[in-house]
């Protein structure tokens, strides 16, 4: 039989780990690359992203100045630095522009357009200088949406062997700009400018839905969900290109979140055999955060961006009810000030009870995986969640809202064989039940608890089974 060609796939995603993760699109991206280098070697996968300051110190020393080009935005003409860095058998490229990244956040300027519409170009520029001409481009939300959208207006002539993929990690931000930017910076033409109006405004993910050859989102009942009434006004759109849209589930790095090898737990290494190190792992995680050494109170986190559809309001309104158990409480997570400034009252009000570091920490995060009972997630609405997978494999039980990855990664063990606590409706009666059963069971029902622990810590949330599905929709593309 003859060998197939190997398909050459670049990602081109705005942040990526280990170099940058704001949230779970740059873990998602890493730990998907680094899989399908791993585990399908009929594809060769790189990635490619915006070399910010966050990172350019650290990293820099060990990377390679591969050569400049220049990219013009309309009447700009701008600098990329193409610069690679192998890591752990992927190969990553990095655009260098100091004026669009040596800033301190990596999002929420009010040049984003224009940033992200450089990178955009920056994807196609950069290939004369690699020389990594990929069958696909798979692009990841709004802010390289213009990589499918320029495929089609501006690079067809030149690339038009290529294929895009474009995934939905959440269709909240879906990089809505005002009209100016279409010509000014984004240099479309009047012709091309259908492709990304949307309800009076530019809008860019609706262009990357439009112009992809196949779009992807981050679970299968979220696929579904953004076809009805969870896709932000572009359920129309969604619903006339579902026929190249498919749901895979994320899934989650084994190797890093293994609670038998985790370096951030010291010598208190446990697993699903044997959780007694769990238990010494709670006492710390208590002692760091000033709170009562108590082995049998109930120990309820919170890993959150703290942003309405997280659900954060059904904890906000019950939170004096949830506080009244004889539980404790601990938060982690930056996000809406309102939000900040309750949990942070919450924390002064109950000392002994109650704890709150704002902020976004991976290896506090770690830890409070490692050492908490229950893990609250009550989602209005999740693409797909990661945190929840997390907490299963350190045996911290999730108490998830039905919806979108929360439902396709968790199951009740109410009505069955589950491993988590899933209420259906976005409400707190809702809510405070299955709280209520968590604490139940955990208080009076150790062995069951310690059971159902084994259990969610037992379940495979690794990549293979996605990366698979991934690699079949490349396939699909091949010309
Ligand atoms: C976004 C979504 C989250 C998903 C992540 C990775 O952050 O809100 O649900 O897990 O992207 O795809």
């Amino acid at each position: 039989m003859a060998r197939r060609k190997k398909m050459k796939i670049l990602h081109a995603v705005s942040e990526v780990v280990p170099f940058l993760a704001t949230g779970g699109m740059g873990q998602v991206a890493g730990a998907l690359a680094a899989s399908l280098a791993e585990n399908n070697k009929s594809l060769d996968v790189r990635v490619i992203s915006p070399l910010y300051a966050r990172f350019r110190d650290k990293y820099e020393p060990q990377m390679n100045f591969l050569g400049a080009c220049e990219v013009s935005l309309a009447w700009r003409t701008c600098y990329a630095g193409i610069f690679e860095l192998v890591q752990e058998g992927v190969t990553y490229y990095f655009v260098d522009n100091r004026q669009y990244f040596d800033r301190e956040n990596a999002y929420g300027y009010v040049d984003d357009g224009e940033r992200f519409a450089f990178f955009s170009k920056a994807v196609f520029a950069a290939m004369e200088i690699t020389k990594f001409f990929p069958d696909v481009i798979h692009t990841h939300d709004w802010q390289t949406a213009l990589v499918p959208i320029y495929l089609k207006t501006h690079y067809g002539y030149t690339y038009g062997d290529m294929r895009t993929v474009f995934t939905i990690h959440n269709m909240e931000y879906q990089g809505q700009m005002p009209p100016f930017i279409l010509h000014d910076v984004f240099e479309l033409s009047k012709k091309d400018e259908r492709l990304v109006w949307y309800n009076d405004c530019i809008n860019l993910m609706k262009g990357a839905i439009v112009c992809a050859d196949k779009v992807t989102t981050v679970s299968p009942t979220y696929a579904g969900e953004i076809q009805i009434d969870g896709g932000y006004g572009l359920e129309p759109i969604i619903r006339e290109n579902s026929y190249k849209l498919s749901g895979i589930i994320n899934g989650i790095d084994t190797k890093l979140y293994n609670p038998e090898t985790d370096p951030l737990l010291g010598r208190y290494t446990y697993s699903a055999s044997d959780i007694k190190g769990k238990k010494t792992n709670k006492k710390k995680l208590q002692a760091l955060f000033n709170l009562p050494s108590a082995p049998r109170k109930m120990l309820i986190c919170v890993v959150s961006r703290l942003v309405s559809h997280k659900g954060i309001d059904l904890i906000t309104y019950m939170f004096d009810e949830l506080i009244k158990m004889d539980v404790q409480f601990l938060l982690l997570g930056t996000g809406d000030h309102s939000y900040e400034l309750f949990f942070e009252d919450k924390a002064i009000r109950y000392p002994d009870k109650v704890a709150v570091s704002i902020a976004y920490n991976p290896e506090v995060a770690g830890k409070i995986f490692a050492g908490s009972d229950v893990l609250l997630m009550p989602s209005c609405c999740e693409p797909c969640g990661l945190a929840q997978m997390i907490a299963c494999r350190y045996g911290t039980i999730p108490i998830v809202r039905n919806t979108g990855g929360l439902s396709d990664t968790i199951c009740d063990c109410r009505w069955g064989d589950g491993h988590g606590f899933v209420f259906d409706d976005y409400n707190v009666r809702d809510f405070m039940e299955a709280v209520y059963c968590a604490y139940n069971l955990y208080t009076n029902h150790e062995d069951d608890w310690n059971n159902l622990m084994k259990k969610a810590m037992s379940l495979d949330f690794g990549w293979q089974k996605s990366a698979k599905a991934y690699s079949n929709l490349y396939r699909e593309l091949e010309i």
